[in-house]
């Protein structure tokens, strides 16, 4: 095994190297504060792995993406989400006997406990609906005691995963004011979503299948993405052993940021923004570039991927697709090409490694499929459940697992007494 060796005032401390499987290597600090009393400081986490982690595998650099070993091209190619959720969560993939259980098990714990309904009509009209999603899942630990055993786990894992494809279509149904559509157990987990969305109580609807395959991808491509804000959200908060449903509750408001998750929002009006105004690309672009301005290009920049993000790669070469099935002609995507093209050749974006990532094509399929902007993030939610999931199992199925608790370096004021004021 080799070493790292750190000197500091003259002495020498040595740690190991640890190796992962896919070659990643990292220095094993984990004494590092017991023998020399240093900490160190990475704001951010730049440069920390908080975990080892067997489930999804990312080279930034050369813009790879592995669910579980399997690459995300060809996972996206024929998987449905329903076998990628087990695949995540229970590391293998389901034999023909355990997918028709599961998928039974995700389609028959859909419905909402009545009562929860009158939540909804408690929330104002225009919430948004990440609140609600953060709100009813935090509130689902209410109706369902913590696990005790695997197999109560293994319930509640199932009945997160289905019920919150119903709390989001609820919450939609409230902002626009119309009935509630009731989940149907024949159809698939993205056929169900997408007739609690669309359909309306007096009228029929057949989900199309143009819809349906292009929910699957986007969810199968959200699935999971290693050590995120989200992600570690899940874990630090799971860490204090708070239940599986108050840790994806706060994933999910972890998730609603615009430098995260929200952002899929926020590249549809910045779209809508750009052409309303009618400014012109390289001039939007130096706004963006303007330290002074705090303007970001959305759906640009990411932590990890410093090439292309798989993601984006296979959501642009979806979109035409989807596009032409759908007979939609959105003048959005075109501005969005041209925006990524002037992007890519500048620079700016050049030298700092800047590429679309996930978010920058996700919301302009969502727009074209019907789905309200203000919902792009919950779609999120429901594709990352799996993922956080997976996550906050593999953490607490160690043994060896400790409470998440960084420390920090104090830069306030030294110590100072506190003067009695007398009677203010
Ligand atoms: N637009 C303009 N400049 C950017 C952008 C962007 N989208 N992203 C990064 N930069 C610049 C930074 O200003 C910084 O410049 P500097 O070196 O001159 O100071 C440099 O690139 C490095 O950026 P950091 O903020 O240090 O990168 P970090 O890894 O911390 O942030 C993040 C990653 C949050 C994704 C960032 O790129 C960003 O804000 N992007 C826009 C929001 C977005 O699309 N988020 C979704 C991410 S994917 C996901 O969560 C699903």
């Amino acid at each position: 095994m080799s070493n790292a060796k750190l000197i500091v005032d003259g002495k020498e401390y040595v740690f190991p190297i640890i190796e992962g499987t896919e070659g990643e290597r990292a220095i094993d600090i984990a004494k590092l504060r017991s023998q020399s009393g240093l900490i160190t400081l990475d704001d951010g986490y730049g440069n920390t792995g908080s975990c080892k982690s067997a489930i999804t595998f990312i080279d930034g650099e050369k813009g790879v993406l592995h669910y579980r070993g399997y690459p995300i091209e060809e996972v996206a190619a024929s998987a449905r989400f329903t076998e990628v959720c087990y695949l995540l969560i229970y590391g293998k993939r389901a034999n023909k006997e355990e997918l028709t259980r599961f998928r039974r098990d995700m389609t028959y714990h859909t419905l909402l406990h009545e009562d929860m309904k009158k939540f909804f009509e408690g929330f104002p009209p225009n919430a948004h609906p990440m609140a609600i999603m953060a709100s009813m899942i935090a509130s689902l630990s209410t109706y369902y005691p913590e696990a005790e055993s695997e197999q109560e786990l293994d319930l509640n894992i199932v009945r997160i995963l289905a019920k919150c494809k119903t709390i989001a279509a609820f919450a939609y149904k409230k902002s626009i004011g119309q009935a509630f559509i009731y989940p149907r157990n024949d159809l698939s987990y993205p056929a169900n979503f997408l007739r609690m969305m669309f359909a309306v109580p007096s009228e029929p609807y057949d989900v199309p299948k143009v819809l349906e395959d292009a929910l699957n991808l986007l969810l199968i491509l959200h699935a999971d993405h290693e050590q995120n804000c989200s992600a570690s959200t899940m874990r630090m908060v799971g860490s204090s052993e708070a239940n599986l449903f108050a840790s994806i509750s706060a994933a999910v408001c972890a998730l609603w940021g615009p430098r995260h998750g929200g952002a899929n929002q926020m590249v549809i009006e910045m779209l809508e923004n750009i052409q309303a105004s009618g400014i012109k690309l390289d001039e939007y672009l130096s706004q963006v570039k303007d330290k002074k301005s705090s303007i970001r290009l959305m759906g640009f920049g990411h932590r990890v991927y410093k090439n292309f993000d798989p993601r984006a790669r296979l959501l642009k070469q979806a979109a035409d697709n989807i596009f032409a099935q759908l007979g939609v002609n959105d003048p959005l995507l075109d501005l969005a090409k041209n925006l990524e093209e002037a992007a890519l050749s500048d620079e700016y974006f050049v030298e700092r490694k800047l590429y679309p990532n996930v978010d920058f094509y996700s919301g302009i399929i969502y727009r074209a499929m019907g789905i309200p902007t203000n919902m792009f993030t919950v779609m999120f939610v429901l594709g990352r459940m799996p993922g956080w999931i997976a996550q906050w199992k593999e953490m607490r199925d160690d043994p060896t697992y400790r409470i998440h608790r960084p420390r920090q370096i104090y830069v306030g004021e030294t110590k100072r007494k506190f003067e009695d004021w007398g009677n203010l």
